[in-house]
């Protein structure tokens, strides 16, 4: 598929794209993060842009420069914030793609100060689960046209399925991770998915990618929402 941007296939409609890992503090010098080097995530808010969107982009701790034509970027560390600052930029929004690898859990507490070691005794950390950003979009009416991500190590298809369907998602991407693509890499490739059909964008750099992600995300709104 070649996508071409001639056309402004998102012209006008405000998209929210969410990006990067998010960080969970255990104390002041410590926390819990993942893999994420939110490149993925990045290329899909520019190629948005690119497309005629008015982007926000909600950024977890990443060491990127915002894409150009993004209209405003939110910088957020945990997966607490960036969900109060999704679901604000959220209210007004046609489509939301959450490409963030938001943390799942949290540290039950926060310490004030540095925790020490106590003579080879084990450290034990109590987390609780972070909701859940995208199903609690879903949950609200009206909600943007849901984008979902889905790095998986296996059963690809099936777990990016379950997904699309217990978060109540338009449309998953999902990728398989390891063997040199997904996380911190240049290249990646995904299978988009949805309730009635799916579609294989083969291995290629991340901004190639995006613009035909995007390319397909435009075609699947204007089939639903019209
Ligand atoms: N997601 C989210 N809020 C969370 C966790 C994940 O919005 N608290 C979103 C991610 O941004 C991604 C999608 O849900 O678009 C799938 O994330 P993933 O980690 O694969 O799904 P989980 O439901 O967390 O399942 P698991 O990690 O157990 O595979
Ligand atoms: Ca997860």
């Amino acid at each position: 598929m070649v996508a071409s941007f001639g056309d402004q296939v998102l012209r006008g409609k405000k998209v929210v794209v969410s990006a990067g890992p998010t960080y969970e503090d255990i104390d002041p010098v410590r926390f819990i993060g993942n893999r994420s080097s939110g490149r993925m995530g990045f290329a899909v808010a520019e190629a948005a842009a690119q497309a005629g969107a008015q982007v926000t982009l909600v950024a977890g701790p990443v060491s990127l420069t915002t894409p150009a034509g993004v209209v405003r970027r939110v910088d957020v560390r945990s997966a607490a914030q960036m969900h109060a600052a999704v679901t604000d930029a959220a209210q007004s929004a046609d489509i939301y793609i959450g490409s963030a690898a938001v943390g799942d859990y949290r540290p039950n507490a926060v310490a004030a100060h540095k925790l020490k070691k106590h003579d080879g005794a084990d450290l034990t950390l109590q987390l609780a689960e972070n909701p859940d950003i995208l199903a609690s979009l879903a949950a609200a009416q009206p909600h943007p046209f849901l984008v979902g991500f889905a790095a998986e190590t296996q059963n690809v298809e099936t777990y990016a399925r379950d997904k699309l369907q217990r978060k109540g998602l338009d449309m998953i991407a999902a990728n398989q991770v390891g063997e040199g693509l997904g996380f911190e890499t240049a290249d990646n490739a995904i299978t988009l998915y949805w309730a009635d059909g799916s579609l294989e964008l083969p291995r290629t750099d991340k901004a190639a990618l995006a613009r035909q992600l995007i390319e397909c995300i435009a075609s699947r709104y204007k089939a639903v929402r019209g």
